[in-house]
């Protein structure tokens, strides 16, 4: 569409009128057909109407409702791979918007299908789910070694969804979306910011929360505090772990100018562990057990992050506030042990649970050289995507435990640098960091919005960029700042409110 700024009022007002109405279909669904991308060829293609299409449970881009959709499911295959890779593409049969969403998944599962197709075609988007080929369930050691399958789930399949999803968009309604949007969050996040990067033309905004970019890094540095648990002794306690964790939030707590039991920029946090050693802990509610030297150590290694033994920085560690026990537990992260496994070792039959320091380095190494170019998904030369006037959109949890924040903050000041500064990278990529949200939700502070696209819509729609979102849940709420601005407490009003809070 036109967007030149001289025209774009009477256009705009225009557009303004058709999004939000019924646009109805032109075509029967049983009609529809996908065309397969360049590239790849079409297994089989169903068309099917679908009534009172529900899903329950939470959602993050809006709520789910009963929806009447046309479901299209798409089977493509590429040259002789032997790969059937799934597409599952919604149209509601009334109410269409004019937007398309793509869809993204979590961990090694490439999409989450009704968990987020439902919620989007409740508010009248056409949207896109794919599974990549790959099983849902995540069993790696079925696939790392198909090169075709690692480029679906990296790159491609995500891309041919868009392809197929706006086509088929044209084909029932008689005209392209108007607007294309990406929502997901962890690999969701990683496979928008994969759009901008590879593929600038597929969207207009994209919303990329708590994004695994860095992949051949976190992947790697993810199995770090099991490691640090285990160095030098008995693993430590996880209750310990925790106990000097609410310690770090105790001693931090006031930098923002308020006891919320929020930390609202672990980075200005200078706790160290090692100034509780000594602190009786209840373990398992009756056991008093002291925090020992050893164990401040432990807990400093997780907070400062991976490093080799001589103590040079390798990736960044998980900041104060954070549950540190979810990484450290006896099996390890997942998504690090198939990684190191299936990926890095070659033998999905290997046990790595007792990996230590100097092997991950190494491991850290190799992951980097032989992946860091294909999964990365860190490339800060974001300026095609800029160029067609498209919009991004993370927050990050300061208190994720999976990934850990300051990845995006490196990452966002990759992009400011390249950039050309703030204000020049605040025209297309906005980074808002949350205190005590946990990875994609969770963790003890406000939670995100329902519907996570709305403030991108705006954005992109309306040139309404945002200085703040809206936060709320486990009893406070915060109008999260744009990074690198922090919270702070206005001195005065109830801690709990976001009118209470400015920030600076
Ligand atoms: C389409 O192909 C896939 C992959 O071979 C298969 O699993 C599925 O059953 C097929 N669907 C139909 C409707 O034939
Ligand atoms: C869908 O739900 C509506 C309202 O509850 C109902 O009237 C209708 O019969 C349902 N349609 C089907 C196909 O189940
Ligand atoms: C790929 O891995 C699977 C499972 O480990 C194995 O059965 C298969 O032989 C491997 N294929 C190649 C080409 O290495
Ligand atoms: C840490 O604080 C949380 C929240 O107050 C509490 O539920 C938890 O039991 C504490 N953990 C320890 C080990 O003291
Ligand atoms: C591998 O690890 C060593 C030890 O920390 C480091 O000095 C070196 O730069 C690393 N190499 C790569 C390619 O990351
Ligand atoms: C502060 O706000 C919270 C959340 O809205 C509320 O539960 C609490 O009662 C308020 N406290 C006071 C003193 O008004």
């Amino acid at each position: 569409m036109i967007r030149l700024f001289g025209i774009c009022v009477a256009l705009g007002s225009l557009f303004q009128a058709t999004l939000g109405l019924n646009i109805p279909p032109i075509t029967s669904c049983s009609s529809l057909v996908a065309t397969p991308p360049d590239g790849a060829t079409l297994i089989n293609s169903t068309a099917t109407e679908r009534y009172n299409v529900t899903y329950s449970g939470p959602t993050y881009n809006g709520l789910a409702g009963s929806v009447n959709i046309c479901d299209v499911e798409v089977f493509l295959t590429h040259g002789d791979a032997g790969d059937a890779v799934r597409f599952a593409i919604y149209l509601p049969l009334d109410g269409w918007n004019g937007r398309w969403q793509g869809t993204g998944g979590g961990g090694f599962a490439a999409g989450g299908f009704d968990f987020e197709l439902v919620p989007a075609a409740t508010n009248g988007y056409s949207a896109g789910a794919t599974d990549a080929g790959v099983n849902l369930a995540g069993d790696t050691d079925v696939w790392y070694n198909s090169t075709q399958l690692v480029e679906n789930f990296v790159h491609l399949s995500f891309h041919e969804m868009t392809l197929i999803g706006k086509d088929l968009s044209e084909k029932f309604y008689g005209r392209k979306p108007e607007y294309s949007y990406w929502f997901g969050c962890s690999t969701g996040g990683r496979q928008g910011m994969s759009e901008a990067q590879r593929y600038p033309e597929d969207y207009d905004g994209i919303f990329a929360g708590s994004p695994a970019i860095n992949w051949d890094k976190i992947t790697v540095a993810g199995y770090w505090p099991l490691t640090a648990q285990r160095q030098g002794g008995e693993p430590v306690p996880l209750c310990k772990l925790g106990a000097m964790g609410n310690a770090s939030i105790s001693a931090c707590d006031l930098l923002d100018g308020a006891a919320d039991g929020l930390i609202s920029n672990p980075l200005k946090c200078g706790f160290d562990a090692k100034s509780v050693v000594g602190m009786e802990v209840q373990c398992d509610g009756n056991t008093i057990t002291t925090i020992t030297e050893r164990d401040a150590v432990v807990w400093n290694k997780i907070r400062n992050g991976f490093t080799d033994e001589s103590g040079k920085f390798l990736w960044y560690g998980l900041q104060p506030g954070a549950n540190y026990q979810n990484q450290a537990t006896q099996s390890g992260f997942l998504i690090s042990t198939q990684w190191i496994r299936d990926f890095l070792l070659r033998d999905p039959s290997l046990d790595v649970s007792n990996i230590k320091q100097g092997e991950l380095v190494d491991l850290f190494n190799e992951s980097v050289s032989e992946f860091g170019d294909l999964w990365g998904t860190d490339n800060p030369d974001l300026s095609a995507f800029r160029a067609r006037g498209g919009k991004i959109l993370t927050w990050h949890g300061w208190a994720d435990d999976l990934i850990s924040p300051l990845g995006t903050v490196d990452y966002w000041q990759r992009v400011v640098d390249l950039a050309g500064g703030e204000e020049k990278t605040d025209e297309f990529y906005r980074v808002f960091m949350a205190p005590g949200l946990g990875h994609c939700g969770n963790g003890p502070g406000p939670q995100i919005p329902t519907d996570n696209l709305a403030p991108l819509i705006e954005w992109v729609e309306k040139r309404n960029a945002p200085e703040t979102i809206l936060f709320s849940g486990n009893g406070q709420s915060r109008n999260i700042c744009k990074f690198p601005k922090e919270l702070k407490y206005s001195g005065s009003g109830n801690v709990s409110d976001a009118a209470s809070w400015g920030c600076m």
